[in-house]
């Protein structure tokens, strides 16, 4: 079935979609959802998919050419290369902008049938599956295109910062704008470019209310990182142990009126 394409604005392309169990993965339901996606991508020009898109808020993406099925995949990149290609999503019908994405990613995943998925993709594929993990995340390609970044360069440079990345030895600090100017659910995601402790985490100004933590897509026990509204910085998830590559994703919630909350994170390597 063609399913209607959520567009920006709606909340469901907004939150975290929730993973899928092996056992539903086998129930008509969520097969139909998988072919629901099939048959809205196949209807569209686009290269890739999202069940959020389509309203259903699980981490399930498929890729086009040659037709992938992800069911709660997990991307790692694995070298620092990044690219700045021109994205366009049908969530967001009618432009296009600059996004720059890791040229060479890891993915982990189930396909339809329960069955592990273990690839390196790279190029235009790497940029689609980033761009569908994404929309798992709640994250729109707009809240990551740069309209000042135009000029790709490989190498160290090129790393010049969309995804916050700390580490490459000694202590760093990393401030990320939340990008949207107003109150409601909103992530931040440090990636580690090193294994080290986090040593500091602080978001500014203050009023957020930290809803979710997640390290590498699982998620962290409330115990683990401190609950409740953030006054002015909050010191929290010190001494969490990360590796290279993990990312820490930080799901926040500010109240109306808020203009702009900055994230900052410190790593000591170990
Ligand atoms: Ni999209």
């Amino acid at each position: 079935m063609i399913r209607p394409i959520a567009t920006i604005g709606d909340p469901v392309l907004q939150q975290l979609a929730r993973e899928v169990t092996p056992e539903e993965l086998r129930t008509p339901e969520i097969q139909a959802v998988i072919d629901d996606l099939i048959s809205t991508l196949k209807s569209t020009t686009g290269v890739g998919l999202a069940a959020p898109q389509i309203s259903e808020p699980l981490r399930i993406c498929i890729v086009d050419k040659p037709l992938t099925v992800l069911v709660n995949p997990v991307v790692t990149p694995e070298c620092d290369v990044t690219d700045i290609s021109t994205e366009g999503c049908l969530s967001v019908p009618g432009i296009t902008g600059p996004v720059r994405r890791h040229q060479t990613v890891h993915v982990s995943a189930l396909d339809r049938k329960g069955k592990r998925i273990s690839a390196t993709w790279t190029k235009f594929r790497a940029i689609v599956l980033q761009h569908e993990v994404d929309h798992l995340d709640g994250i729109l390609y707009v809240e990551r295109a740069d309209y000042t970044d135009k000029k790709p360069e490989p190498g160290p440079r090129a790393e010049k910062q969309l995804t916050p990345k700390l580490g490459a030895g000694g202590k760093k600090t990393v401030v990320v704008d939340s990008e949207k100017p107003v109150g409601g659910t909103q992530h931040f995601a440090f990636t580690f470019w090193d294994a080290g402790r986090i040593t500091g985490l602080r978001l500014a100004p203050g009023g957020a209310i930290i809803t979710g933590v997640w390290l590498s897509g699982m998620r962290l026990k409330k115990k683990d990182y401190p609950a409740g509204a953030v006054e002015q910085h909050v010191l929290g998830v010190e001494g969490l142990l990360v590796s290279k590559g993990d990312q820490l994703r930080i799901e926040i919630r500010i109240p109306k009126g808020k203009r702009r909350i900055v994230a900052e994170a410190d790593l000591d390597p170990t």
